[in-house]
């Protein structure tokens, strides 16, 4: 009778918990990975009201980002602009809290839709304290080697989720046609061929999509992967001679030839995210066209992902910019962009996003293809299931396995141009059993200047600003024991001839910058760079080493200079230079660029009619 009884109770409770369990498993179809892609976006999709869609599409800066308003606007991104930190110095551990922090305010919402955070990895974690920076795209040009980059690309991943972040902003697919472009140095080539293979940095970051998969489709290879953004869409490294954000002019073959082929295999290799470019095309805005955004990008290459603008990239449709904001939200958003980096004043965004849908200048099919696509990328991201990041991964950020790559990638980027005048003994490789050599140069120990732009900060910044290997400490650690290295960053000649150095090594290049403040309509080398060229070089034999974002004015003293080398914007392992001067590696590298003589060449490309270089692309002697 009692047993009767139980099993009776034990039967109802088991039905109450199927009837439970079922009822949950309705309400959160879209929370259930086993239920295909499309059936939870759907789901989710059913359940949202119009704030919370519009919220889906707005990205907001950290400075502006706290629970409260991750939950009350329901944000579907948070970024770290150039710079951007939780604190200076900011340990992994206090990355991940910071993540945490913020996604647990998206969490705590109806429909617990977590945020995406996404940061810049233009080379390497290049926001992050004592991150392994890699060299700038410029360099990985010169080595050839789209295997290499897809090796970055995955270390990249590893230290950006070592912060608890699954998003960057790379790679930078510009084909730079014009160096007086201040992000040149974004650029792996002025040949688009070359772009086309670096856009392996795409499964670097994300893995690889499995064969025989749909293409088009956004891609996440696992939690140790980071979503990677195809920039700046398109024809951004075009513009009339060099000027950032300004005008490319084209015809649609040179477009399809030049700007256009490195998207497609982008693309094909399931980028799950692509930035528009603040450029015009033909005099239009690429924020506001919707040609190329929604007919060319969305329709005909099928592109699924979701479309991203640039930092306050709807604002400067208009000039000024931001002059009539309302406009800016209606061509951007009807143009087919799907998430806005507002990135400061979002409750301006939304309030003029919902006046522009409530009074159907934007049709609401428009706000649900957005949404859709953000919803895909953060189910592809396994992002409901794994939202909030732990401290497993720290251990990779700046790891030595990872700078043992970067020393690599310096070594093969490396590009010698001259090594002694004809008929004379070459300079390189360089004795390391000299008994006395000098070092000058303003970038010879200085890890800030051999980074270039967005390191730490935005612009980057001369100094020791995080952990690396200078060249100076590169050189002293690779001659011999009994060699000495005397460092003097600007010596007079007098001081030059009277010492007895066998040879020296003059480091000299750019000073850090990025976007707008690198464009330059001369080109030449800062002072005091050229004065430091002529004292040392007309005094004792030396080899000149240049860190550029690009090809420099050099004609003028290269008579002086016995020998030159290109090291481009190395990053934090310095010893890679020093590795390949003294013979321990041979010189690989290739020009990624035409090095013109003067700049009233300029632009010239190479398969110009008037092709008459310095140095022609693919230029690069062995040693
Ligand atoms: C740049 C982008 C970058 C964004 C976020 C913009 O100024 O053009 O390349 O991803 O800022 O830092
Ligand atoms: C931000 C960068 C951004 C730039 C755009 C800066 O203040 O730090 O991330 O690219 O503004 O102009």
């Amino acid at each position: 009778m009692k047993r009767a009884t139980a099993s009776i109770l034990l039967g109802i409770l088991v039905i109450c918990c199927c009837n439970e369990a079922s009822n949950a498993g309705d309400r959160t179809l879209y929370k259930d990975p086993n239920h295909p892609l499309n059936r939870r976006i759907n789901d989710l999709m059913k359940r949202m009201t119009l704030e919370e869609k519009l919220g889906q599409m707005v990205q907001i800066e950290r400075s502006v980002a706290s629970p409260q308003v991750m939950s009350k606007y329901f944000i579907g991104i948070v970024l770290s602009g150039g710079g951007s930190v939780p604190a200076p110095q900011a340990t992994p551990e206090a990355w991940v809290d910071m993540v945490n922090e913020l996604q647990r305010g998206s969490l705590s919402t109806r429909l617990g839709i977590p945020m995406i955070y996404g940061i810049d990895g233009v080379h390497g974690h290049n926001n992050v304290y004592n991150a392994t920076i890699f060299p700038h795209n410029i360099g990985l040009g010169a080595t050839r080697d789209p295997q290499l980059v897809k090796r970055i690309g995955a270390a990249t991943a590893l230290e950006i989720r070592a912060t608890g972040i699954p998003y960057t902003f790379a790679p930078t697919i510009a084909v730079c046609r014009d160096p007086r472009w201040g992000r040149c140095y974004e650029s792996y080539s002025e040949d688009p061929s070359i772009v086309r293979a670096m856009t392996e940095l795409i499964p670097g970051l994300q893995g690889d999509i499995p064969p025989n998969s749909r293409k088009g489709v956004p891609y996440l290879g696992g939690q140790d992967k980071v979503i990677a953004c195809a920039k700046h869409y398109v024809g951004d490294g075009g513009t009339t001679n060099g000027i950032n954000e300004n005008n490319t002019i084209a015809t649609w073959h040179q477009v399809m030839s030049i700007h256009m082929p490195a998207y497609f295999n982008s693309i094909i290799k399931g980028v799950s995210t692509v930035m528009v470019s603040y450029s015009s095309l033909n005099g239009v805005k690429m924020h506001a066209n919707r040609d190329l955004v929604t007919g060319f990008l969305k329709k005909n290459l099928r592109f699924r992902g979701f479309v991203i603008s640039d930092w306050q990239g709807i604002d400067r449709i208009t000039s000024p910019p931001h002059a009539n904001y309302t406009y800016s939200i209606l061509a951007g958003v009807n143009a087919g962009i799907d998430m806005i980096m507002v990135p400061y004043n979002y409750t301006e965004f939304l309030d003029g996003l919902r006046f522009l849908v409530e009074n159907n200048f934007i049709s609401m099919s428009r706000i649900d293809d957005a949404v859709k696509r953000i919803l895909r990328v953060k189910f592809v991201m396994g992002l409901f299931e794994h939202p909030l990041p732990d401290y497993s991964m720290t251990k990779y950020l700046g790891s030595q396995e990872h700078r043992e790559l970067a020393r690599e990638a310096v070594r093969k980027s490396l590009v010698l141009l001259k090594n002694g005048d004809s008929g004379q003994k070459p300079l390189l490789p360089l004795d390391k059993h000299a008994p006395k050599i000098l070092v000058a140069g303003t970038h010879a120990d200085d890890i800030g200047n051999q980074c270039g732009g967005w390191t730490i900060q935005w612009q980057g910044q001369s100094g020791n600003i995080t952990s690396g290997t200078t060249i100076l400490t590169a050189i002293r650690k690779t001659v011999d024991p009994k060699t000495e290295v005397v460092f003097s960053e600007n010596p007079d000649s007098g001081y030059v001839k009277q010492n007895g150095f066998s040879y020296a090594v003059v480091v000299v290049g750019e000073l850090p910058y990025a976007e707008t403040n690198g464009d330059s309509l001369n080109l030449t080398l800062p002072e005091p760079g050229p004065g430091i060229i002529s004292n040392v070089c007309g005094s004792v034999r030396c080899l000149v080493v240049l860190v550029t974002g690009r090809p420099v004015v050099i004609e003028p003293y290269l008579g002086q200079i016995d020998a030159l080398v290109a090291a481009w914007l190395p990053g934090t392992e310095g010893q890679g230079v020093a590795d390949v001067l003294f013979g321990d590696f041979g010189f690989t590298g290739r020009l990624p660029r035409t090095w013109f003589k003067t700049v009233d060449q300029l632009p010239m490309n190479v398969g110009d009619e008037h092709y008459d270089p310095l140095f022609p692309f693919g230029y690069g002697l062995t040693a």
